[in-house]
């Protein structure tokens, strides 16, 4: 069976866990595409090398999920010629037998518009920053001022803006406990099961 999960949103909506969480429920592989970029903005030197070259030990690093690390990949991926050294590999991940969950920023939109279920996962600034500063700790007006930053590059870069795909599903975890949003994103995804 062919069967992509879209899951697009910004940095610290809760898009990882809610992925992680369907991929276990059905059964499918799941592709953190985020861990991509990240491994390319910390690699250093032509990150259009970076891109073409990436191996399976850049993507163990791990230091991958610091926020030097989110903004390194956030500048990287404004590079077209590293956006399109990614694409096949994840086009192909998406498609694969079994099921897909992938998340990004561009999934539903470029690498798989054909996905059967898209999903937007947002959450206000503020409770993305707080979220993320549970886990990385340090200066939380930094941390907010971060996730601005890498917001605004994110949706305005020319190539693969982050956008919500027109079908997408918008679920805004603001005010969602985890539970609440993997059960919503579990219920779309079941619906659309019995419709294949
Ligand atoms: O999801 P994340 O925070 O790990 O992503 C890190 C950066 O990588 C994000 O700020 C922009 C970039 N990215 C992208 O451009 N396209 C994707 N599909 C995934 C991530």
């Amino acid at each position: 069976m062919i069967f992509t999960v879209a899951i697009d949103g910004p940095a610290a909506a809760g898009k990882g866990t809610i992925s992680r969480a369907v991929a276990d429920r059905f059964g499918f592989a799941h592709l953190d595409t985020g861990a991509l970029y990240r491994a390319v903005g910390v690699k250093g030197g032509d990150p259009v090398l970076a891109a073409r070259g990436l191996t399976p030990e850049d993507l163990a690093r791990d230091d991958l999920r610091s926020l030097e690390a989110g903004q390194a990949a956030s500048r990287v991926a404004v590079i077209p010629e590293v956006r399109a050294a990614l694409l096949e590999f994840q086009r192909r991940f998406a498609r694969r037998a079994g099921g897909a969950v992938l998340d990004g920023r561009d999934i539903g939109t470029v690498i798989c518009p054909e996905a059967e279920v898209k999903l937007y996962v947002t959450a206000s600034a503020e409770v993305r920053a707080h979220r993320r500063w549970l886990e990385v700790g340090g200066d939380e007006t930094r941390v907010l001022a971060e996730v601005r930053e890498r917001d605004a590059r994110d949706m305005g870069r020319a190539d693969a803006p982050l956008r919500a795909a027109d079908d997408a599903v918008v679920i805004d975890t603001s005010d969602l406990s985890i539970e609440e949003a993997v059960a919503r994103a579990v219920a779309l995804v079941e619906a659309r099961l019995v419709a294949v």
